[in-house]
């Protein structure tokens, strides 16, 4: 090995490890009483977010459609140690429920410290055949809302110099097949949030902001979606719900979870033409969340 190569491996190194040694610890007790706002919390990954915060003796107000559902995890959430644990059944495709719902937290909870964006109407898992009405919906559910409560919440948060947290997918760096309306909504969100981001920073705003970037994970839906159609792994719900606490709890602007789909991503940016995926194989076409 040349000095020269000795000297630049070392030296990413000591980057490496200065970057472990001074990124923020996360602190578990700054959860305890933290007010906090979980969307699409009646299943899935916002439904595990709901229980680690509970732990951890949050606050919680959660969110989604279904009263009945909504209830069970509020009752689980007092269980697991929530300090208080409130829901409010909301419809995001609505264009007054979003506002209503960011009202009824700050009401109830005096304030917002953590506003964690994660719900997502349903799609289909198909080739796209000019449904232009669903693709509508879905951008009112999966992205518009996340705009009208992220703003209706601001004030708030700057006041507790809070945290933004956003649910996000592979999908919104990579196309894939079959996702076209679900693939849009979560590019526009890592477009919006991404500029917010420096706004805020500009402003000198208290506010963080974090995009969550997440692989296939094993909930329901998404599971019942794609099988037969993929054989990625699936990462397990609750952790990957404990990842996104402790990025917003941290301050980090991003949580990309796995780390190897970067790699692709930047082979896709680098060398586009290697992506053509093949019109005769949609069963075994690489598809990622
Ligand atoms: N699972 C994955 O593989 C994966 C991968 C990458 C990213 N993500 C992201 O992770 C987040 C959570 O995914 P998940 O798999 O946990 O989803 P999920 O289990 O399908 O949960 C979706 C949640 O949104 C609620 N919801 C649906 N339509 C709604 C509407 N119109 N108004 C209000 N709430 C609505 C649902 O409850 P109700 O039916 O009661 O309304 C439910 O609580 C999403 O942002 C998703 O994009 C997931
Ligand atoms: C940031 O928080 C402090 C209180 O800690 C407050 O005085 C200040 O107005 C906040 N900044 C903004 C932009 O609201």
């Amino acid at each position: 090995m040349g000095t020269f190569t000795k000297i630049l491996l070392s030296a990413a190194c000591v980057a490496f490890l200065a970057a472990r040694w001074t990124a923020p610890r996360f602190d578990a007790e700054s959860l305890r009483g933290a007010r906090v706002l979980v969307t699409g919390a009646s299943t899935g990954i916002g439904e595990q977010m709901a229980y680690h915060y509970a732990r951890f003796g949050a606050q919680v107000v959660i969110t989604a459609r279904r009263d009945k559902v909504l209830q069970k995890v509020a009752e689980e959430c007092l269980r697991l140690g929530a300090q208080k644990a409130l829901y409010v059944a909301a419809d995001m495709a609505s264009e007054s429920d979003p506002d209503t719902v960011v009202d009824f937290a700050l009401e109830h909870l005096g304030g917002l410290d953590y506003l964690v964006l994660n719900h997502i109407g349903p799609s289909p898992f198909s080739m796209w055949e000019g449904d232009v009405e669903h693709t509508r919906w879905l951008m009112k559910v999966n992205f518009l809302s996340y705009v009208q409560m992220a703003w209706r919440s601001l004030a708030s948060l700057e006041q507790s110099k809070g945290s933004l947290v956003i649910v996000s997918s592979l999908l919104a760096k990579m196309p894939s097949p079959f996702v076209a309306p679900y693939a849009s909504t979560k590019h526009a969100l890592n477009g919006f949030f991404g500029s917010l981001y420096h706004e805020l920073a500009m402003k000198k705003s208290n506010v963080s902001v974090s995009i969550c970037t997440l692989g296939l994970i094993d909930t329901e839906s998404a599971m019942d979606k794609v099988r037969g159609y993929t054989d990625v792994p699936a990462y397990p719900a609750p952790e990957r719900a404990f990842d996104i606490i402790v990025t917003g709890a941290t301050r980090k602007p991003e949580l990309f979870y796995p780390w190897f789909p970067r790699a692709l991503i930047l082979n896709k940016e680098w060398f586009p033409s290697s992506q053509t995926t093949s019109s005769k194989t949609p069963t075994t076409t690489r598809l990622e969340f």
